[in-house]
């Protein structure tokens, strides 16, 4: 498995105007096989658009997603179908997107069908009773519906649903957030687990940092549409180089992903309105290190130290690196 992202763009049009939503700007990933990448970043900062579009459940303005070789952004049709099929996503709240008069077993018997496993009922039967083994469920779930499920038990049905179709990466967006915080461990145990047993590839997705840190191998730090930091998890959220990872680490999040979490402790002011980011830097505003060249010119990620990577004129000149690093 080798999943590379390259240039990803997703502007939203905005309404009765010419403006866009810059949900998602020039964001490059790569993912390897076994691989856990954690995304964090506050909420609307674009980490669910980069799933979708990962997933091409949303189409990118631009950029490629290739995966073994194959760019699905260039596909369409029963061959996007075919291949998508090997990058599946775990949603917030499986019960938003399961039918509530379904009961388990048909919803995972009819993702069998649509993607072409199993060529009898008796064998989709016993994949769903093996599928829900898998996840912890005992069969007899397979006849249960969605409301009569737990918080816990239905993120393990949406799991089991991402599986079914035997992929290689999963694209968890915020799989734990609105679980209580006694079956938190349990769903996370659940899905290093399965990466283990399956050999797969996660790109998990967060706006709490202690989860990202529980699961990760690298980390993503966005803001405002962008990869500020990318690296190792350890470098990352100990010694980090950009400030908003510091001011992001340092905040307690809110259990809510949908309510702004209060970095304001170390970071001033809002997150600004993705219809009009900032010049220069997205993240000066609000920076307590902001020098000039921040105001105008966009920072790229460079490597400071090995396979850290940071987007910040500041903490890349203090990493003594050449100043046409700084300003090309
Ligand atoms: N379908 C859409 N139409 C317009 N704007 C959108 C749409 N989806 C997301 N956005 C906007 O894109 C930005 C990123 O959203 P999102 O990717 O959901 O962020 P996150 O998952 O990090 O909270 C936000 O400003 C959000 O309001
Ligand atoms: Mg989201």
């Amino acid at each position: 498995m080798s999943l590379v992202a390259t240039g990803l763009v997703k502007h939203y049009p905005v309404r009765g105007s010419d403006s866009v939503v810059h949900a998602l700007d020039d964001v490059s990933l790569e993912l390897a096989p076994g691989e856990t990448l954690g995304i964090v970043g506050e909420s609307g900062c674009g980490k669910s658009t980069l799933a979708k579009v990962l997933v091409r459940l949303e189409e990118p303005t631009s950029g490629t997603v290739v995966l073994d070789g194959v760019d699905l952004t260039a596909l369409s049709g029963a061959e996007l179908r075919r291949q998508r099929r090997r990058i599946q996503m775990v949603f917030q709240d499986p019960y938003s997107s399961l039918n509530p008069r379904k009961s388990v077993g048909s919803a995972l018997e009819e993702v069998l069908i649509v993607h072409g496993f199993g060529s009898s009922a008796a064998e989709r039967r016993s994949r769903v009773r093996e599928l829900l083994e898998l996840v912890g469920l005992s069969p007899t779930f397979a006849a249960r519906l969605p409301h009569e499920l737990s918080g816990g038990q239905r993120q393990r049905v949406g799991i089991a649903r991402a599986l079914a179709v035997e992929p290689s990466v999963l694209i968890l967006d915020e799989p734990v957030s609105a679980l209580d915080v006694s079956v938190r461990a349990e769903v996370m145990n659940l899905l290093s687990g399965l990466q283990k047993t399956l050999g797969l590839s996660f790109i998990f997705i967060s706006h709490d940092v202690s989860m990202v840190r529980q699961i990760s191998d690298r980390v993503a730090v966005m803001y405002l549409g962008r990869i500020v930091e990318l690296g190792g998890w350890k470098p990352v959220l100990d010694e980090p180089l950009h400030p908003y990872t510091e001011g992001l680490r340092a905040s307690v999040p809110v259990p809510d992903p949908t309510v702004h979490q209060a970095i304001q402790a170390t970071v001033r002011g809002e997150v600004p309105n993705p219809v009009n980011p900032p010049a220069g830097c997205r993240f000066h505003p609000r920076c307590p290190a902001a020098v000039d060249a921040c105001l105008t010119v966009m920072p790229q990620l460079t490597e400071v130290h090995p396979q850290h990577e940071v987007a910040c004129h500041v903490a890349v000149a203090e990493g003594h690196l050449p100043l046409r690093a700084i300003t090309s």
